[in-house]
C-alpha cells in the first residue's frame, strides 16, 4: 500500500467583487447583519456573459495546480471533479476538464457532495492511489453559485452567503507511509436532506417542463433553501466529531494540529471549532470574509491561500473538515 500526497495546488476566482453594501442595494439586507452573522464582507460573482463557468474556473485552478506540481498534464491518470453547480445537468464537468486540458482519455469522475464534496473527492483520490490503481490524480472543487441564487429579499437568508470560485490539487503517490494523507473520514445523514436543498429541477420531483408549464411566479423550488439555525447546530457538532475521529485514528492530540482548514460556511462556525480545540489564530485559516461560502471549492481555495502565504510547511499536521447539504460531512488528516 502507498500513501498519497498533495504535490500541487491552485485556485481561481472571478474578478467581480460583490460587497455587502452592493447587496444591500438589491435586497433588504445590511453589511452589519451579514458581517455579524457570517463574517462575510465580500464575495466573487461571475458577471453575466463572462466565459467563467464551473468547468472553466476548475480548469484554470487545475492548470495552476499541475504547473506547481512539476508534472506534465499527460502524467495525470485520473480526474475527480466536485461541484453542486455543473455547467450542464449531465454530463458532469469532469469530462469538460479532460477535454479542455487535452489529457489523454483518462477516467473522469464527478462527485456530488456539496460542501463536503472536496473531502469526498480527496478521499476517493487517496484510496485509488493507496491501492496502486492510479499515480497522479487531479482533484477539483469549483462552483458557480451566483447565477442560481434568489437575489431578492425573499432569498436573502441564502444568497448573501454563497460565492463563486475554484480550487484544485494534484494528489500523487507517496512511498513513505508516514507522509501525505494519513486518513479520511466520511459521513452522511440523509434524513436531513431537505434542510439544505435545491429541490427542482429533479427527475423525481419537478422537471423543467413542469416548472415552465406551471409558470408560477411565486415558485422558488429551483432556488437553494436552508434551515439556517438547524444546519448551524448540526455543523458545529459534526465538525467537532469528525475532526476528533481523525485525530484518534492517527493517535494525535489537538495540540498536534498545525493548521486547520475548515470548510468556509460561516466564520462563527469556524471560531466555535477553533475555541473547542483550543487553537491559536495562526492554526486556523479562514478566507470566508473575502469569498463567502464557495461550497466544494472552499477547502482547496483556503488550502491554496494558506500555502501561498507560507502558513503550511513540510512536516505540518494539516486537518481539513467539512459539513453541509445531505447532510454530509468529513475530514482529512494530512502530514504535509
Ligand atoms: O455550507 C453548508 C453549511 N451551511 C452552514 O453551515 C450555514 C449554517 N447557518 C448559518 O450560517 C446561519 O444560520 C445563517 C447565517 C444562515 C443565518 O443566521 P441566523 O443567525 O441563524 O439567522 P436566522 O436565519 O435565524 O434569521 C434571523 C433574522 C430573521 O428575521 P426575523 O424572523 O428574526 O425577523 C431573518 O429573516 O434575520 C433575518 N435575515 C436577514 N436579515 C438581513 C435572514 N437573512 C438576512 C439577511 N439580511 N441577509
Amino acid at each position: 500500500m502507498y500513501n498519497s500526497k498533495i504535490i500541487g495546488i491552485g485556485k481561481y476566482v472571478p474578478d467581480n467583487v460583490v460587497t455587502n453594501q452592493d447587496l444591500s442595494k438589491i435586497m433588504d439586507t445590511s453589511d452589519e447583519w451579514i458581517t455579524e452573522r457570517t463574517g462575510i464582507k465580500e464575495r466573487r460573482w461571475v458577471v453575466e456573459g463572462s466565459d467563467d463557468t464551473t468547468a472553466t474556473m476548475g480548469v484554470k485552478a487545475a492548470k495552476q495546480a499541475i504547473e506547481r506540481s512539476g508534472l506534465n498534464k499527460d502524467d495525470i491518470d485520473f480526474i475527480i471533479f466536485a461541484t453542486l453547480s455543473p455547467d450542464m445537468y449531465f454530463p458532469g464537468p469532469g469530462v469538460q476538464v479532460q477535454h479542455a486540458l487535452d489529457i489523454k482519455t483518462v477516467g473522469a469522475l464527478d462527485v456530488r457532495n456539496q460542501c463536503s464534496g472536496f473531502i469526498y473527492a480527496l478521499s476517493v483520490a487517496d484510496n485509488f492511489i493507496k491501492t496502486g490503481m492510479y499515480k497522479n490524480i487531479l482533484v477539483i472543487g469549483s462552483e458557480l453559485h451566483s447565477h442560481g441564487l434568489d437575489k431578492t429579499t425573499r432569498g436573502r437568508g441564502v444568497s448573501v452567503i454563497f460565492g463563486d470560485g475554484a480550487g484544485a490539487v494534484v494528489v500523487s503517490r507517496e512511498e513513505d507511509n508516514s507522509k501525505g494523507i494519513l486518513s479520511t473520514h466520511l459521513h452522511s445523514q440523509g434524513e436531513h436532506a431537505e434542510e439544505l436543498v435545491v429541490k427542482a429541477p429533479g427527475m423525481g420531483t419537478r422537471w423543467v417542463t413542469d416548472i415552465i408549464a406551471d409558470n408560477d411566479e411565486n415558485d422558488d423550488s429551483y432556488f437553494p433553501h436552508m434551515n439556517g439555525q438547524f444546519v448551524f447546530k448540526n455543523a458545529v457538532v459534526r465538525f467537532s466529531e469528525v475532526i476528533m475521529e481523525g485525530l484518534i485514528k492517527n493517535n494525535l492530540q489537538k495540540e498536534n494540529i498545525d493548521m486547520l482548514i475548515p470548510h468556509q460556511a460561516n466564520l462563527r462556525i469556524a471560531q466555535f471549532i477553533q475555541k473547542k480545540f483550543g487553537l491559536t489564530d495562526d492554526k486556523v485559516f479562514n478566507n470566508i470574509m473575502r469569498y463567502g461560502n464557495t461550497t466544494a471549492a472552499s477547502i482547496p481555495l483556503a488550502l491554496c491561500e494558506a500555502w501561498e502565504e507560507g502558513k503550511i510547511n513540510e512536516g505540518d499536521t494539516v486537518v481539513l473538515a467539512a459539513f453541509g447539504s445531505g447532510f454530509t460531512w468529513g475530514s482529512a488528516i494530512i502530514k504535509w
